[in-house]
Parts: C-alpha cells; sequence; structure tokens
C-alpha cells in the first residue's frame, strides 16, 4: 500500500516547477509528495511557496523546508497535488477522509491544475460503494443536518476523534460519514442538496475539479492519466 502510495506521491513532485505556487494536499499519499519536494529544494535550489490544505500539512512542509504562504501573498495557485478516497472514470471523487475537504475544496478551486495522487485501489466504477462521504458541519447543526441527509438517502456515522469525542476539525467543525447503499447515484444532484442544506459548511463530493491523476503501483511504477478535454482553469 504505501510502495504505491510513495510512487504516486514522488512521481506528481516532478511536475512542479521553479516558480510555482503549489497547492499542497492532505494525507499519507501527500507526505510523499512533501518529502519529494523537500529533497528537489535541497537539491536543485527549486524555489516554490506552497498553500497547505491542513494544519497537519503545513507542519510537515516546514519539516521538509517547503516555504508556507497565505492567500494574502499570492493570486492564482498554478498547481495543486492532493489524494483522494475514491476517483471514478470522469474524475469526480470523493474527499475528505483525513478531514481536510474544506480547506482541500478552496484550495483545488483557485487552482489552474489540480493533480491527484492514489494507488489503483481508490479507482471507483461508483462512487460510495466503498467509501462513505464525508460532511462537515457546524457543531450547532448536528440534529437538524442529521435529519437532512437522512432524507437523502444517507446513513450518517458521526466522525469520532482519538479519544471517542465528535472529531472536529482544523475549522473547528464536525463530520459525518455517509454511507449510501449501492454508492452515490447521482453525485451533481446530492451535491447540489448538500451545498443547499443550512448548516452544511462542505462536502467531499469533488466534481469537474481533478485535471490528472497518477496512479501509483505495488511494484514502485507510477502510471499518469490527464482527463480527456481538460486543460485547467
Ligand atoms: C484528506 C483527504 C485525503 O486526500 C484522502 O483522505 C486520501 O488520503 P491518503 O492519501 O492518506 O489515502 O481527502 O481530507
Amino acid at each position: 500500500m504505501s510502495a504505491s502510495k510513495r510512487a504516486a506521491g514522488r512521481a506528481a513532485a516532478e511536475r512542479v516547477q521553479n516558480g510555482m505556487v503549489v497547492g499542497l494536499g492532505t494525507g499519507s499519499t501527500v507526505f510523499f509528495t512533501l518529502e519529494r519536494l523537500g529533497e528537489r529544494i535541497t537539491d536543485e535550489g527549486l524555489s516554490i511557496s506552497g498553500i497547505p490544505t491542513s494544519l497537519d500539512t503545513a507542519t510537515k512542509a516546514r519539516a521538509f523546508g517547503i516555504p508556507i504562504v497565505g492567500f494574502e501573498e499570492v493570486g492564482q495557485i498554478d498547481l495543486t497535488i492532493d489524494g483522494a478516497d475514491e476517483i471514478d472514470g470522469d474524475y469526480s471523487m470523493i474527499k475528505g477522509g483525513g478531514g481536510a475537504l474544506l480547506r482541500e475544496k478552496v484550495v483545488a478551486s483557485l487552482s489552474k491544475q489540480v493533480v491527484i495522487i492514489v494507488g489503483l485501489d481508490k479507482v471507483v466504477e461508483t462512487l460510495g460503494v466503498s467509501f462513505p462521504l464525508p460532511v462537515e458541519y457546524v457543531p450547532f447543526a448536528r440534529t437538524p443536518v442529521k435529519r437532512a441527509l437522512l432524507a437523502l438517502g444517507a446513513e450518517p456515522t458521526l466522525r469520532a476523534g482519538a479519544g471517542g469525542e465528535a472529531y472536529l476539525t482544523d475549522n473547528g467543525n464536525e463530520i459525518f460519514d455517509c454511507a449510501f447503499e449501492g454508492g452515490i447515484a447521482d453525485a451533481e444532484a446530492l451535491a447540489l442538496a448538500l451545498a443547499g442544506t443550512p448548516g452544511i459548511v462542505e462536502h467531499g463530493l469533488f466534481l469537474g475539479l481533478a485535471d490528472h491523476l497518477v496512479i501509483g503501483h505495488e511494484d514502485g511504477t507510477a502510471e499518469e492519466r490527464s482527463k480527456v478535454g481538460s486543460s485547467g482553469r
């Protein structure tokens, strides 16, 4: 498992060019991207600015010597590299397994190019069959949001932290992980319904945001695919 993540994460880091503002995703696959970017900064003198999608990524990026900047200091983001929990043939994704979906979506939406790094096990035919959809909401609205999710056909489970308490995101919000029997039939319709539900801050359906896919394999190789017709934003 980690050989495929390492292969994908490191291959994607080779797409970063001197002077770029780079969106830095979150998760165990992105760790290997951060590691390789750190090596390139040391070995090649690569000069980049990183916009992290989580406090965890900011800490790791700094440890690898990647300069971190805020939105005040940059305009558009040139390239974002991030993982995914599931990705289908249209490059629609479920993200948020690591709880960073809100910042990940903000950063991806501001990026000219989004590169997704996964192992082959994350490539699926139908979203939601094997991974529940994370939905981030303000704690005040837990009960009405749960009712709304049930009405949309979801089976929501409150995400728990290490001590069994409700997990809190970097933004102080909670997450329901939502199972859908048989998977998500209409991701566009579901995304619209979730976005229109008061109390929900963000959901883990990332539609139309990925341009390029790097799939890592357990033998240490990585395969690159581009979305047909996508030239970024
Ligand atoms: C975090 C995410 C991650 O990208 C996703 O969970 C994949 O993580 P990993 O690379 O550890 O498998 O969406 O919110």
